[in-house]
């Protein structure tokens, strides 16, 4: 566990973004990844909405997923896991970073082909609370030519990721801007946010 924490913060450091390819076992995900294709089924998740309360809108153009907010109320042992998973990260974390992070929150997302995310940053303009983005992909098999990659604009230079399955990624939530390239398959992720309240 400490070893894949390790590798997304060094990563983190030296390059602005952080992957680890093994943040969440293999059981965690593939559990994770039913719980996210059981909600598509019954038809639980939703469009999202860009920016927050009044300026809550949902708005297509901009973004075209659904989601589905995971929560310790759902009773969900896999959702639980996840949150043990996520606390003692956080608790490395601000041990080792002096981070400060007091909260989290994270939804599970699918694209379906032809859904995107126009580029962006992921703080919202009246508050400042969301301090880093992790995504997990929960994709098996994802192939060159599937799109849906996550590019990040850093500085001069642009990155590319491919969505496969387990990759966990860690940025700053104000300073990078990143967007979901068109993709050509089903595309399904956890993402949230660790907050300072
Ligand atoms: C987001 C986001 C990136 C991804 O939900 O804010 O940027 O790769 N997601 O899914
Ligand atoms: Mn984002």
């Amino acid at each position: 566990m400490e070893t894949s924490f390790e590798n997304l913060i060094s990563s983190y450091i030296d390059h602005n973004v952080g992957v680890s390819k093994d943040f969440l076992t293999e059981d965690l995900a593939h559990n994770l990844r039913n719980n996210i294709l059981k909600l598509y089924k019954e038809q639980l998740l939703k469009t999202a909405g860009i920016g927050r309360l009044d300026t809550f809108v949902k708005n297509k153009e901009i973004r075209s997923d659904v989601i589905y907010w995971l929560d310790k109320k759902n009773n969900n042992p896999h959702e639980l896991a996840f949150f043990e998973h996520i606390e003692n990260f956080i608790l490395y974390l601000n041990k080792e970073c002096y981070t400060g992070i007091t909260g989290y929150e994270f939804h599970y997302a699918l694209y379906k082909p032809n859904t995107f995310y126009k580029r962006h940053l992921d703080q919202f303009q009246d508050v400042n609370n969301r301090q880093f983005s992790m995504i997990t992909y929960l994709n098996l098999n994802w192939k060159e030519g599937d799109g849906g990659e996550l590019m990040i604009y850093n500085k001069e230079t642009s990155l590319a990721i491919r969505p496969t399955n387990r990759k966990t990624i860690f940025f700053k939530s104000n300073e990078l801007e990143h967007e979901v390239l068109k993709t050509n398959e089903m595309r399904l992720s956890i993402t949230g946010w660790l907050r300072r309240d």
